[in-house]
């Protein structure tokens, strides 16, 4: 989820080549039209001597001294407009292009990665231990609902909705893995909240270098106390419990992980899911204040299926694939990750060409769902495409979570606590377009409104 620049050597490519990158990961019924598998090269058999078909012969933006592409990237709009500069150069360069953007790396797997890894995945994307989650997730919306109440405004506005849906989000997140609420939704936040809050923040550049691997000693950053403490206190309380009696406990008594890994791990997740998912909630509201139309038909859909006054449950979402198409065509349209990264641990060829090791390739998301020949009228909020039977859409088009062995553990989690959240609003509000004007993405870590989002919550 890191941004590309300030790194050496990077390829910029589209999954049709880049699926041959995670075959590995591909189940046995992968989609026959993924390539062939990536090859090894060390001699690689395919190139013919003297063929100029290594990286260096890819097309690119001019290549400076020392900058590199940066300078170019910087004066077209800058880093925050970097993923529309990208989606200049796909169409200008192709498919796959190369930018030398300075020295850097991104995360490497390592076998204290794969065995942390390992453990949270066994609970996180398994969908029926993210089911078993869903009461505490309405429990949250429940509030989330009373808290809109409490602070629209007479014509509907909420001042600053973004730091509200990452309040949502931080208590959704809180309440699964410590069994606890924070009060963040209440009018007075508790202290102990925001100095959590606070502590997230300020642990946050260094438990990014841990999830590459990299262990650093944390215990001298006063704020890690604080998680720490957080989680400590679930542990002891589980030691009393049956075991899997909650999220955090379960994992500590299966596995074999140090309170150190698991102290990383929590806050790792915390820090990967809490803006993404309240940034994605936001692009979705957004998106339906602009298509009324979509917004009514999602509405019957979720009317059909729950009685007045229902709670949503896991099992009822399973009946709703309008909701579930509003989600995806949002994540297209709208991604809150533009792109990720990988480096190459090992030299490859990628559809023509053959790249060194080291190389960082970068899966541009952004670009995908802007293409014309992955979604037709690729500017349209049309969540329709994603349900019609006969032109079935590449699934290697569509990846706002990632792919393969470093993909989001956190999908299935916040793919239900979106869903939830917006069968509670949509239920409950009109999302209402509060002008007409459009509203630009910024790159900013994430990919956020230039603005306050223009919407009104009307109660219905
Ligand atoms: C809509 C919300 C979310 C989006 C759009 C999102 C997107 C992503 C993306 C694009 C990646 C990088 C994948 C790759 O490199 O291939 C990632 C990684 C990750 N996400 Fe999410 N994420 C979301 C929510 C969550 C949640 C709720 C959690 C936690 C429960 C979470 C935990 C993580 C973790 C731990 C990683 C690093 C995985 C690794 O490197 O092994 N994410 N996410």
């Amino acid at each position: 989820m890191s941004s590309p620049m300030g790194r050496s050597r990077l390829l910029a490519a589209v999954p049709q080549r880049l699926q041959s990158l995670e075959q590995t990961l591909r189940p046995a019924t992968a989609d026959p039209r993924a390539p062939p598998p990536l090859r090894e090269l060390s001699p690689c058999p395919l190139l013919a001597p003297g063929e100029k078909q290594d990286a260096a012969g890819l097309p690119g933006p001019t290549n400076w001294p020392l900058l590199g592409s940066l300078l170019q990237i910087l004066w077209k709009g800058g880093l925050k407009k970097q993923h529309d500069t990208l989606v200049e150069y796909h169409k200008k360069y192709g498919k796959i292009f190369r930018m030398k953007l300075g020295s850097f790396d991104s995360p490497r797997e390592g076998e204290d990665w794969q065995r942390v890894r390992s453990v949270f995945q066994k609970k996180l994307m398994k969908p029926v231990e993210i089911m078993k989650l869903d009461s505490k997730i309405n429990e949250v919306l429940a509030d989330f609902m009373g808290r809109i109440d409490e602070l629209c405004d007479e014509r509907g506005h909420i001042g600053d909705l973004y730091s509200e849906l990452n309040k949502w989000s931080f208590e959704s997140i809180c309440l699964i893995l410590y069994e606890k609420r924070f009060g963040l939704l209440q009018k007075n936040a508790r202290e102990e909240a925001l100095n959590f809050i606070a502590a997230i923040k300020t642990v946050s550049a260094p438990v990014a270098q841990l999830s590459c691997g990299r262990f650093m000693d944390l215990s001298k950053c006063a704020s890690w106390c604080t998680l720490k403490s957080c989680i400590n206190s679930r542990l002891e309380k589980y030691s009393e419990q049956q075991p899997a009696a909650d999220f955090l406990g379960d994992i500590y008594a299966r596995s074999q992980l140090s309170k150190k890994e698991l102290y990383a791990a929590i806050t790792e997740i915390q820090l990967a899911g809490i803006e993404t998912t309240a940034n994605s909630l936001m692009w979705i509201l957004y998106n339906l204040s602009r298509n009324p139309q979509v917004q009514q038909k999602l509405l019957n859909e979720i009317q059909s299926v729950l009685p007045e006054n229902q709670m949503p449950r896991a099992e009822d979402l399973q009946k709703m694939p309008y909701l579930k198409a509003c989600l995806k065509e949002s994540m297209r349209l709208t991604p809150s990750v533009p792109f990720t990264t990988r480096t190459l641990d090992k030299a490859m060829v990628l559809g023509e060409y053959a790249l060194p090791k080291g190389t960082v390739l970068m899966l541009n998301t952004y670009v995908l769902g802007c293409d014309e020949d992955n979604f037709e009228d690729p500017d349209q909020f049309r969540p329709e495409r994603w349900l019609q039977k006969k032109k079935k859409i590449n699934p290697f088009a569509h990846l706002p979570f990632g792919v393969g062995r470093r993909m989001c553990i956190g999908r299935r989690l916040a793919e239900l606590q979106l869903h939830l959240a917006v069968c509670w609003v949509v239920r409950r509000y009109r999302i209402v377009a509060t002008d007409n004007e459009p509203v630009e993405r910024l790159h900013l870590g994430i990919l956020v409104p230039s603005r306050e989002l223009p919407v009104a919550f009307c109660r219905r």
